[in-house]
């Protein structure tokens, strides 16, 4: 039985910063916005079909992600998910780009600051698990 979802107003504190269940969604929503627009990042992203399902799943991540109780059945299978969706460096840096200035946008400086840093020690690791899924793949034939 799963949990039930978080109100909006829901807090979570990490490392003395408080996030609403509703600062997750608003970043969410409003980063894969930009990303649709975005000249090089909508193109990996033209492999999601339902962008409200997409979101949802996403919120939940970042939630779980800072220590909130999961409310959904959600199994996250990034590495293959990013090495067939074309993950590199570039789009790496990219991503991070785009998602600080919504950030930046969205939220106070404290909360922004520290969600970044959190975003960019997930983009290096899973930098080097795409490289050794990378090499997984290469060497199996
Ligand atoms: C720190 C950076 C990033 C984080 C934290 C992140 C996180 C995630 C997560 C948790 C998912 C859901 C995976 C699942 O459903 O199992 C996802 C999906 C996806 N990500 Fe990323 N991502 C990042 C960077 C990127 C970059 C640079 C690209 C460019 C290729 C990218 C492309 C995608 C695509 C296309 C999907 C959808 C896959 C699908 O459902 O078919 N992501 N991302």
């Amino acid at each position: 039985m799963s949990n039930p979802a978080p109100l909006p107003t829901e807090q979570l504190i990490v490392n003395g910063v408080s996030f609403s269940h509703d600062d997750f969604h608003q970043v969410v929503e409003d980063f894969y916005g930009r990303v649709q627009q975005d000249a090089e990042l909508s193109i990996p992203f033209l492999s999601v079909h339902d962008w409200p399902d997409h979101i949802r799943r996403l919120t939940h991540f970042w939630w779980i992600r800072f220590g909130g109780r999961p409310y959904m059945f959600a199994e996250y299978n990034p590495v293959a998910k990013h090495y067939y969706a074309g993950f590199n460096a570039n789009l790496l840096e990219r991503w991070l780009g785009l998602f600080e200035a919504t950030l930046t946008d969205r939220l106070q400086p404290d909360q922004a600051a520290l969600w970044i840093m959190i975003a960019k020690r997930i983009g290096f690791a899973l930098t080097a698990k795409d490289e050794a899924f990378r090499h997984a793949m290469e060497n199996k034939s």
